[in-house]
């Protein structure tokens, strides 16, 4: 029987001397969810600006081929195998494609499915969080709260679910973003919460204003990154923790290419990032390219889209 080492916090991992003699094999393995759950774009639209992607775009979107890209990228799931369920689009909620940010979904001891819903920085956004909370409580999923962990009347902090915190592929592990939408205080109600150890990164460049524009982790050992968004602490503790560390450029991480979504050995990424490309290929990956132009104007693209769920 594997126990993890005392060397392995459970807690909040902040540098890499914390956790010096501990690997990723020390921490439990975690099951991953295969199916995928997202929202038609029926509404969606750039209406004001809530990142650098979106300054300049009010108004440009074009819905018929925002449309046809949301039911190509809809099919490439379906071809490789995973059910693709849908929520209900709500009028008015032009974000409410974009389900990766509402909710962060997890599975307890027991084998149970729990959701813990976001805390979205934007009031607009805000009103997306009840309508997936219904759908996941119409799930079987149960529903927790950051408020849950905190003292009665205590200020709540800011956080965007799978948009900034990513479960570490395969492992009961949690890599936390922060910064533009995420309040670091968040993580350590999330930790005792959840139960689980939370690497910390600082997120310091706004246009990496989610952890998943900036940092894909395809499997147990490999994860994709653009370095210039992280600090030093960070960039030690993800070269730590990972074996093979893809490093791609600053064109192509504005191209979307690491809001990508890794499936058994697939990756689906947004079109245009040719070195990423060879770079996937040459490590044994199979990148799909698909072209998600319209989401990115309002800084969205492939990971952002779905949310992966039980
Ligand atoms: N317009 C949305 C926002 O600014 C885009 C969200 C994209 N989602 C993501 N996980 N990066 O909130």
């Amino acid at each position: 029987m594997s126990q993890s080492k005392l060397a392995c916090p459970a807690t909040l991992i902040e540098e890499v001397k914390t956790v010096a003699d501990c690997s990723i094999a020390d921490f439990p393995k975690r099951m991953e969810p295969g199916n995928v759950l997202m929202c038609p774009p029926t509404y969606f639209t750039v209406e004001s600006v809530q990142n650098p992607f979106m300054d300049g775009k009010v108004g440009t979107v074009d819905q018929a081929l925002a449309q046809k890209q949301w039911h190509d990228l809809k099919d490439v799931y379906t071809k490789l195998g995973c059910e693709v369920k849908t929520v209900e689009p709500v009028e008015g909620l032009e974000d409410m494609v974009f389900a990766a940010n509402q909710v962060l979904p997890g599975i307890d001891e027991n084998g149970h499915p729990f959701v813990l819903l976001g805390e979205m920085r934007h009031e607009k956004r805000r009103l997306e969080v009840p309508w997936y909370r219904q759908w996941f409580l119409a799930n079987g999923y149960k529903v927790l709260t950051i408020a849950d962990g905190l003292e009665a009347n205590a200020p709540v902090p800011r956080f965007e679910a799978q948009g900034d915190a990513i479960w570490h592929p395969s492992r009961k592990l949690l890599w936390g973003g922060y910064g533009s939408r995420t309040d670091k205080d968040a993580y350590p109600v999330i930790s005792k919460l959840l139960n689980v150890p939370v690497i910390l990164l600082n997120l310091n460049d706004p246009r990496f204003y989610h952890l998943d524009t900036c940092f894909c982790a395809i499997n147990e050992d490999s994860v994709m990154i653009f370095e210039g968004a992280f600090d030093h602490a960070g960039l030690e503790l993800i070269k730590h923790f990972f074996k093979n560390v893809i490093s791609v450029s600053e064109k192509e991480a504005l191209n979307f290419a690491l809001n990508a979504v890794p499936i058994n050995g697939n990756v689906i990424l947004q079109k245009g990032s040719a070195k990423i490309i060879a770079d996937l290929k040459s490590h044994g990956f199979t990148p799909i390219e698909v072209d998600t132009s319209e989401f990115m104007k309002s800084g969205g693209s492939v990971f952002c889209m779905k949310m992966m769920v039980y």
